[in-house]
C-alpha cells in the first residue's frame, strides 16, 4: 500500500484530530513525508483540516473511484498490491496483459472509468460507457496447470455474486461459465485470458465488467432485452467504490482459500449460486453443439454434461443455453 493511502486510512479510522507526530511514528515515515502526503490527498479532492497542536482531521473527500481511496479501503495483507486507475482506455484487459508480459507481479489491478474497446468473450464487444459501471482487470500468477485456469474465473464469479448481494441486496445467478444474471438478464461478465507453458501458467488476467448504474437509454438497442444493471433491478444507484472493495476483498478470500487447498469449497460455493446443475443444456463451442444434462463441475472447473447417449463430456468454454424439459 502506498504511503498516501496509509495516511488516508489513518485519518478515516480516527474520530477527530490525529497528530502529525502520531502519523509519522505509526506509519514509520518522517513528519515532512506526512505533510507531503496530506498535500497530495488535498490535491485529489480530500478536505483535510490542519490545526496547530492538534494535527489533522478528515472533513470530506471526493466522490467516485480513485486509486488512493481504493487502496485505503482494502485491509492489510490482501493479494492486492497496486491499483492503476485510468479515466479512459481501450480495454483494461489489454493494459493488464501488457503489464503482465512486462513482468508485473500478481495483485496489480487496472480500473477504468470508461472503455472504448471493451472486450467480451468469443470476440464480442463489452459496452463500457463512462462513469456508471465497473471495468477492471487484474493479474494473477497462480501455481496451476493451464487446464485449471477456469477455476480462477469461477472464483471471480463467486466473489462478484457475493459482493453484489452484500452491497446491492440483489441475489444474482451464475450462468456457466461466468455470466451473472438478474431476472434472466446479464448484469456482469468475466473475461479470463492466460499465458502458459505446457504444464504451468505464467500469468492470468481476469477482466470483470459489471453494469452498475447504467440506465436503459445508455444501452445500445440490441442489449436492452438481454442485459440489465444493478440500478435497473434495484431502482436505486449503487456506490461503485463500495461494490469494488467488497469484490476485491471477497476475491482475496476465495483465492487464498483455494491456494490453501480449498478447491472443493470454491466449487460448492459456485454450484450453490449456479442454476445449471441437473438442467438440460446446450453448449455451443466453435462449430460443435453439446446437448445433455449438466452434472456440475469437475475438479478443474470444467462443466460436465451427460449426453443422451450416456457419455459424460467435459466442457471448458462455449455459450450455454438452458433448455426446457
Ligand atoms: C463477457 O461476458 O463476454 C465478458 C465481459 C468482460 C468485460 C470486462 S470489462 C473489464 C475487462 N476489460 C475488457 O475489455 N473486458 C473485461
Amino acid at each position: 500500500m502506498n504511503a498516501a493511502a496509509k495516511v488516508l486510512r489513518a485519518l478515516k479510522e480516527t474520530n477527530g484530530f490525529i497528530s502529525g507526530e502520531h502519523l509519522s511514528s505509526s506509519l514509520g515515515i518522517s513528519r515532512a513525508a506526512v505533510w507531503k502526503h496530506i498535500r497530495r490527498l488535498r490535491e485529489e479532492g480530500y478536505q483535510i483540516e490542519a490545526r496547530r497542536a492538534k494535527g489533522y482531521r478528515l472533513k470530506g473527500g471526493p466522490r467516485g473511484l480513485n486509486p488512493v481511496e481504493i487502496i485505503a479501503g482494502l485491509p492489510e495483507g490482501t493479494i492486492w498490491k497496486e491499483v492503476h486507475f485510468l479515466e479512459r482506455v481501450g480495454s483494461t484487459n489489454d493494459i493488464a496483459l501488457q503489464m503482465a508480459r512486462g513482468g508485473a507481479p500478481e495483485g496489480e489491478v487496472v480500473i477504468a472509468d470508461e472503455q472504448t474497446k471493451g472486450r467480451g468473450r468469443m470476440g464480442r464487444n463489452w459496452h463500457s460507457p463512462k462513469g456508471v459501471n465497473l471495468y477492471l482487470s487484474f493479474i494473477l500468477r497462480p501455481p496451476l496447470p493451464p487446464s485449471h485456469v477456469p477455476l480462477v474465473t469461477l472464483m471471480a464469479a463467486l466473489a462478484l455474486a457475493e459482493a453484489t448481494e452484500e452491497v446491492a441486496g440483489l441475489r444474482t445467478e451464475i450462468k456457466w461459465p461466468n455470466d451473472l444474471l438478474l431476472g434472466g438478464k446479464k448484469v456482469a461478465g468475466i473475461l479470463t485470458e492466460a499465458d502458459a507453458q505446457m504444464d504451468l501458467v505464467n500469468f492470468v488476467v481476469v477482466g470483470v465488467g459489471i453494469n452498475v448504474n447504467m440506465r436503459r437509454e445508455e444501452m445500445p438497442g440490441e442489449l436492452r432485452s438481454v442485459s440489465t444493471s444493478l440500478l435497473l433491478e434495484r431502482g436505486e444507484e449503487v456506490d461503485r467504490l463500495t461494490l469494488l472493495l467488497a469484490f476485491l476483498k471477497g476475491f482475496d478470500k476465495w483465492y487464498k482459500t483455494f491456494l490453501r487447498g480449498g478447491r472443493e469449497e470454491v466449487l460448492r460455493g459456485w454450484e450453490e449460486r449456479s442454476a445449471v446443475k441437473g438442467r438440460k443444456v446446450e453448449v455451443v463451442f466453435l462449430d460443435e453443439k453439446i446437448r445433455g444434462v449438466a452434472q456440475g463441475l469437475n475438479g478443474d472447473g470444467a462443466l460436465l454434461v451427460k449426453t443422451e447417449e450416456g457419455e459424460v463430456r467435459r466442457v471448458v468454454a462455449g455459450d450455454l443455453k438452458v433448455k426446457e424439459w
